[in-house]
């Protein structure tokens, strides 16, 4: 694919001059397709999971209870992990899963006609393998984010699905977020007026986790070596919803600038008695605070933020204002000018409840009780689950697909870039090849439960389920 090609030739002498010179790349137009395709239907849906550890195992509880998703397979490094969903299917009355046990059972489990489906919840250096590997075997890959940690890794998904035709599809469960999803209908009804800014943000204090937590400190020595947001897609993937990114707009150039390391360091002093502990003596280049500004086609601005070391309380801020008002999370709050001129000057406590109600999104309308009930950050874990499941099954278009996964992704590396060259421009790639002019907007997507045979009666809550 020669837009690929000529972008990592691209990348060879992407240097402090050629970023901060703006340098640009022109990409092959054409490209696109997958935005819109649509699988034929799969009545029952084969699942294979693959790293059942603190998200998995919530991936596993939530999908044995989808009618017509069935899981097929469990594969971990650690045999005690897949003993242990082994146990939760036994005792939940489902059908015994074939088990892939070490470092590269993924690979044979890629390659077995037992699954339709692979759902990877491992840690981000086998996200992209895995889903690579998936799409080879044939089967549809669905991976937790991010997706891909390199420009390389994303436009290699890209041609791999375009390719096989086999859906690769991120899972960014905060697209299905109450008040994301209430602020996409706000959006797309036109309430909040011509769409010009958003702001987005993981901010979530991890030092526990980094030090302590995840298998073998995974998360820790991918943050060590590297700068800038290398967990961008939970605040961003909505904001690009809500303003059709990849679906008549796109990102044009970003720029990036972090503070300093100085939160796990400390952290780590504090809890980690062996002053030579390897997590004591890292020198961690990860900013404490990144904050990157993407520019998009049609003119307008995101703010993506990422802060996963200092002491402050969980928010993906979810921020989306245009000329007729805003909405903003973290609290959820309303600020819209009523009449023409009006202004809005404070944020509209009564109106943010009505239309929380009045406009909520027909999806959450339909689904999110059960959704809650089941739980995972409040049911929005369930709430896609659901809805990819009624989309392979329906055989539809896929809400988020490779391109969205890519472009979203590719701030790993381009805020990294950014950082490093004193928060120079950067180009962001266009992975649809010019498809984004032509893809129409995701519209409101939902799912008819009586055709699932689904009334929510008996769901479990989801033991292992994250609540933020
Ligand atoms: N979407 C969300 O809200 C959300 C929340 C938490 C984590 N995540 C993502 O989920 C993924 C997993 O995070 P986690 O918190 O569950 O981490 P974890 O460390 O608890 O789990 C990772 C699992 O992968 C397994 N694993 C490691 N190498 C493997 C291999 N070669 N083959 C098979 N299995 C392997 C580990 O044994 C472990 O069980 C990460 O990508 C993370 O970013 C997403």
């Amino acid at each position: 694919m020669t837009g690929r090609r000529d972008f990592l030739k691209g990348t060879l002498w992407m240097g402090a001059v050629a970023l901060a010179g703006g340098a640009r790349c022109e990409l092959a137009a054409g490209g696109g397709e997958m935005a819109t395709f649509a699988a034929p239907p799969l009545r029952k849906v084969r699942v294979g999971c693959v790293g059942l550890g603190r998200r998995g195992q919530g991936a596993v509880h939530r999908l044995a209870q989808i009618p017509g998703v069935v899981i097929t397979a469990l594969c971990d490094v650690r045999h005690e992990m897949v003993i242990w969903q082994r146990n939760y299917l036994a005792k939940a009355g489902k059908p015994a899963a074939r088990e892939f046990v070490g470092e590269e059972a993924w690979k044979d489990l890629c390659q077995w006609d037992g699954v339709d489906v692979i759902y990877n919840a491992t840690p981000w250096h086998l996200h992209a393998p895995i889903a690579l590997g998936a799409m080879r075997g044939g089967k549809h890959a669905f991976t937790e984010v991010p997706a891909a940690m390199t420009l390389d890794e994303c436009w290699e998904l890209v041609e791999t699905s375009e390719k096989t035709k086999r859906h690769c599809m991120q899972l960014e469960n905060c697209c299905y977020g109450e008040i994301e999803m209430l602020a996409f209908n706000l959006c797309h009804l036109g309430l909040l007026g011509e769409l010009t800014h958003g702001e987005g943000a993981y901010i979530h204090d991890l030092r526990w986790n980094n030090m302590h937590d995840y298998y073998l400190n995974w998360r820790l020595r991918w943050n060590i070596p590297h700068k800038g947001n290398q967990y961008p897609t939970h605040g961003l993937g909505p904001i690009c919803q809500y303003m059709d990114i990849n679906r008549g707009d796109r990102f044009d150039y970003l720029v990036s600038l972090e503070s300093q390391s100085a939160g796990f360091a400390s952290y780590a002093r504090e809890t980690i008695k062996k002053p030579d502990d390897w997590r004591r003596t890292a020198n961690i280049q990860m900013g404490d605070m990144n904050t990157t500004l993407i520019k998009t086609a049609k003119g307008r601005s995101i703010m993506v933020q990422h802060d996963v070391s200092t002491p402050r309380p969980y928010s993906r801020i979810n921020l989306i204002s245009g000329t007729k008002g805003m909405l903003c999370d973290y609290p959820y709050r309303l600020a819209v000018e009523t009449k023409p001129g009006a202004g809005a000057h404070e944020f509209n406590k009564k109106l943010a409840a009505e239309w929380r109600t009045k406009y909520a999104h027909p999806l959450w309308k339909k689904a999110g009780e059960i959704a809650q009930k089941v739980g995972g950050h409040g049911g929005m874990d369930f709430l896609m689950d659901l809805r990819w499941a009624y989309c392979l099954q329906n055989g539809l278009p896929l809400d988020m697909n490779v391109y969205d996964l890519a472009s979203w992704c590719s701030l790993c590396e381009l805020t990294e870039k950014s950082v490093r060259n004193r928060s120079c421009s950067v180009d962001v790639p266009d992975f649809t090849r010019g498809g984004w002019k032509t893809t129409p907007p995701l519209g409101l997507v939902d799912v008819d439960l009586a055709k699932m045979g689904f009334d929510g009666t008996g769901v479990q809550k989801d033991e292992s389920a994250l609540s933020v």
